[in-house]
C-alpha cells in the first residue's frame, strides 16, 4: 500500500471528516446542482438495466447510494469503518448491504456485478493507483458490465476562474487530486478491457459565479432557473473545455 492511498483512507476515517461530509458536500446551491446533475446522469443509465447486482465503491455517507434508482441488489463498500457506521444508520433496507473493503483488494468472485459505481474515489489516486483500482473493478464486473466514475477534467481550460473563485478549503492540501490527461485515461481503460460509452460534463465553474451573484443579490430563484437551463443545454452537448469535472461511462468488453 502506498503512502497516498493510506493517507486517503485515514483522512476519510476521521470522525470530524465523516460528521461534516454531507454538510460540506451540500453547503452551496452550486454543489447541490452538481450533485443533481451527477445523479440524474447515473440514473438515466441505470434505467436500462433490471434486477441487477450493483457494487458501489467508497459509499461514504451514502450521498450517491440513497439516490440510485434500480431494481436488484446493491453492495456498498468502503475502507472507512466510521463512514460505514454512518451509512448503516441512514440506509437500512434489504436492498443494500454494506461491508468494509478496499478498492485495491476487492474480495468478490470474478464477474460478480452488472454495474460498478464509484464517485469521488478514483479521482484521488495517482496514475499507478488508478490502474490498480481499475484492474480490480474489471475483475469483479461481468462482461458487458457498466462502470461509472468521475474525474477532474484535464482539458478544462478556465483554471483562472477556479483561482478567482476558490474558497478556502480546509482539506485543500491533504487530499490528492489526479492530474491524469483524459486521453491517457481513455487509453488506460481501453488497454484494461473497457469500452468508453460516453464522457459527460458535470461541473461548470462559471456557474459558481452565477451562484455567488444570486446569493449576494438574494435572487436564488433566478439561479435555479439559470442552472436548470444551462445544465440541460451543456450536458446534452459536451464541450470538454468548459467543464472541470466529468463522468466517465464505460463497459467491460465482451472480448479478452
Ligand atoms: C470523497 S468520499 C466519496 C463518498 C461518496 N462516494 C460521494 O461521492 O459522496 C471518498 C470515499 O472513499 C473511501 N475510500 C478511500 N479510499 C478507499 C479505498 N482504498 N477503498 C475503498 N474506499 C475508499 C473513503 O472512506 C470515502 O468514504
Amino acid at each position: 500500500m502506498i503512502e497516498e492511498e493510506e493517507k486517503l483512507m485515514d483522512y476519510y476515517n476521521r470522525k470530524e471528516v465523516v460528521d461534516s461530509y454531507e454538510q460540506v458536500r451540500f453547503n452551496t446551491p452550486f454543489k447541490k446542482a452538481n450533485h443533481e446533475v451527477e445523479i440524474s446522469i447515473i440514473n438515466a443509465y441505470l434505467k436500462e438495466y433490471s434486477n441487477i447486482k450493483l457494487l458501489e465503491i467508497g459509499v461514504g455517507t451514502g450521498r450517491v447510494t440513497r439516490n440510485l434508482i434500480f431494481t436488484g441488489k446493491g453492495i456498498g463498500v468502503d475502507s472507512s469503518e466510521n463512514m460505514l457506521n454512518n451509512i448503516r444508520k441512514k440506509i437500512y433496507n434489504k436492498k443494500w448491504s454494506f461491508i468494509k473493503q478496499n478498492i485495491f483488494n476487492l474480495n468478490f468472485p470474478k464477474s460478480s456485478f452488472d454495474v460498478v459505481i464509484t464517485l469521488r474515489v478514483i479521482r484521488h489516486f495517482d496514475n499507478g493507483s488508478i490502474r490498480k483500482a481499475l484492474k480490480q473493478i474489471h475483475n469483479v464486473l461481468k462482461k458487458g458490465g457498466l462502470l461509472i466514475f468521475d474525474m477532474p477534467n484535464s482539458d478544462y481550460n478556465c483554471r483562472y476562474l477556479n483561482k478567482l473563485l476558490e474558497t478556502k478549503k480546509k482539506n485543500k492540501n491533504e487530499i490528492y487530486e489526479s492530474k491524469i490527461p483524459i486521453n491517457l485515461l481513455v487509453n488506460e481503460l481501453t488497454a484494461l478491457g473497457f469500452n468508453i460509452i460516453d464522457i459527460k460534463p458535470i461541473k461548470f465553474e462559471y456557474l459558481r459565479l452565477v451562484s455567488y451573484l444570486a446569493e449576494i443579490l438574494k435572487i436564488k430563484w433566478f439561479m435555479n432557473v439559470v442552472f436548470n437551463y444551462i445544465y440541460k443545454k451543456e450536458v446534452s452537448c459536451y464541450n470538454n473545455k468548459k467543464c472541470s469535472d466529468i463522468l466517465i461511462i464505460s463497459k467491460k468488453s465482451f472480448f479478452g
